[in-house]
């Protein structure tokens, strides 16, 4: 088997590049960086760049499936530029590899699956989000969320099945949030942010990947939520990586001001809450390695 990574290079595509390698399956993949583009046996790097709709059609040759994870980082100030720049990255990235496969033709190509984020979901203290949910957050992540998703339905007139995960906080040792998470703790400055009562819904990287490549075996369509089945409370996330660390966390919580005088519009991604449901995808047969945060953060820090 073949398989396209749209975003391969960043933290979930590295990972899921190197578990596909590991199964002896070839990996294609796209990136805006010029540098990046590699040709090693069995992993060849193709430049794209999406803004201009430039894409090089080669790219798709004897691919079965295509996995789209290319989007520019939320984690930076939310300026009128840099939210243009998130949406269109995401929106234009779909937008190309549809372009890019009605010119090249679509007969090799089974099954499509999209990244897609939690952030869609309204911020709740209360709800339980099944995939079955259709309301959306009112904020600017929860726009480039629906932008994102309803630019996958082009696929749809390709008639290429696909999926849409809906992934939640990765959880990595190298990379994402974590790392960032810990080192106050680290350094007895450990502190739950906001009321530290917001739900997040997290996944260990080790989960997503092995998700997504379950995804692809099976073929599974629709909308598939990657979180882990234990979602936890800010206050408990930074408690436990004090317990993990063996460093405790006795300082007040930042306050919203705060963060919001700090970040900026940003700090909202600190600050919402969803508690998001994963039975979706074990009811389908897939099982969690790391079901629990603490679990998790023992593997990870
Ligand atoms: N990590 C999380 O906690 C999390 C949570 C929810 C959703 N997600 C989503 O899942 C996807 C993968 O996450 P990740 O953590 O691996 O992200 P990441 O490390 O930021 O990697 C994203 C990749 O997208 C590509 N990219 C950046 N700007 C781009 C642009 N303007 N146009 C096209 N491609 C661009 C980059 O590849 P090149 O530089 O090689 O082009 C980069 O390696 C992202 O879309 C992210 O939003 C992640």
């Amino acid at each position: 088997m073949k398989v396209l990574i749209s975003g391969a290079t960043g933290l979930v595509g590295t990972a899921l590049t190197k578990a596909f390698r590991s199964e002896g399956v070839s990996v294609h993949y796209l990136t805006t960086r010029k540098s990046k583009v590699e040709a090693d046996p069995g992993y060849r790097g193709f430049y794209w760049n999406p803004a201009e709709g430039e894409i090089d059609t080669a790219c798709f040759e004897g691919v079965s499936v295509l996995i789209n994870l290319a989007g520019a980082s939320i984690s930076q100030r939310w300026t009128a530029k840099n939210k243009k720049r998130i949406i269109e990255s995401r929106t234009q990235s779909i937008d190309t590899l549809i372009k890019g496969l009605q010119s090249y033709g679509t007969s090799e190509l089974e099954y499509v699956l999209g990244a897609s984020a939690i952030g869609i979901y309204p911020s709740s203290q209360t709800e339980y989000y099944t995939e079955a949910n259709t309301a959306v957050d009112d904020s600017f992540l929860g726009e480039t969320v629906k932008l994102w998703e309803e630019h996958m339905q082009g696929f749809e007139e390709l008639e290429i099945p696909y999926s849409i995960v809906r992934i939640g906080l990765v959880m990595a040792a190298d990379g994402g949030a974590l790392p960032q998470i810990a080192r106050p703790v680290k350094f007895y400055a450990g502190a739950s942010l906001g009321s530290g009562d917001q739900w997040q819904s997290w996944i260990h990287l080790e989960d997503l990947t092995a998700m997504m490549a379950f995804l692809v075996d099976q073929r599974l369509e629709g909308i598939y939520n990657a979180v882990s089945p234990n979602p936890v409370c800010n206050r408990k996330l930074t408690k436990e990586i004090g317990e993990v660390l063996s460093k405790p966390v006795f300082l007040p919580n930042i306050p919203v001001g705060l963060l919001r005088l700090v970040l900026g519009e940003m700090a909202y991604i600190l600050l919402a809450s969803q508690r998001v449901s994963c039975e979706k995808i074990q009811m389908e047969g897939f099982s969690f390695q790391f079901p629990n945060i603490h679990q998790a953060l023992q593997d990870l820090l």
